[in-house]
């Protein structure tokens, strides 16, 4: 069973590990992470499976706005296929219900087949693109999902 749980400064060094696996540019530094945990409008999330840490999940908020923005999603490459990071989209979700975000952003490089597909197949749907957006001159999808907000639900 997969459990999600806010990440800490002592995940660090596991989670740059994740990144290295999973991105080959575009990686959250060590530095990066710790800014995120410390002083970013931001929710950083591990996923556990029998007390190992296999995936995480970056959230950014912004005071202003009403939409949640997925930042990142990594999931570690023994552990995938196994619905990881649909448990994180579902955990996602109920966070910006309780932050009172009608919407769940994010971007994704078009070549990102696994994520694509994972995004298609939660609910998103595109609603523009920016090309050149990865170090490596990939261009982004812009996709989003509406959500109920919690002030809506009877
Ligand atoms: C993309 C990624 C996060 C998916 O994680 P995962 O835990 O393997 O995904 P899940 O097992 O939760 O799969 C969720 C859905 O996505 C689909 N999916 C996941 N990987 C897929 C793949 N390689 N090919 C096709 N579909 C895939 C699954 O079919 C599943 O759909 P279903 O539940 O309707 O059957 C993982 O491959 C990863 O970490 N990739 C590297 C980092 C990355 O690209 N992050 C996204 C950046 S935007």
């Amino acid at each position: 069973m997969t459990h999600i749980a806010p990440a800490d400064l002592g995940d660090i060094p596991q989670l740059t590990a994740l990144e290295e696996q999973s991105f080959s540019c575009d990686r959250i530094s060590r530095r990066q992470f710790r800014y995120l945990m410390t002083k970013a409008n931001s929710i950083v999330v591990k996923a556990e499976h029998n007390g190992m840490l296999t995936g995480y999940m970056v959230l950014l908020r912004r005071k202003t706005s009403r939409k949640l923005r997925i930042y990142s999603i990594g999931v570690t490459p023994s552990a995938r296929n196994q619905g990881i990071a649909r448990t994180m989209i579902t955990y996602a979700e109920e966070m910006a219900t309780k932050n009172n975000c009608c919407k769940l952003t994010l971007e994704v490089c078009e070549h990102n087949s696994a994520a694509v597909q994972l995004y298609k197949n939660t609910g998103f749907h595109q609603y523009g693109l920016k090309k050149n957006y990865y170090e490596d001159g990939c261009t982004a999808l812009l996709l989003q999902k509406n959500l109920v907000p919690k002030d809506t639900i009877l």
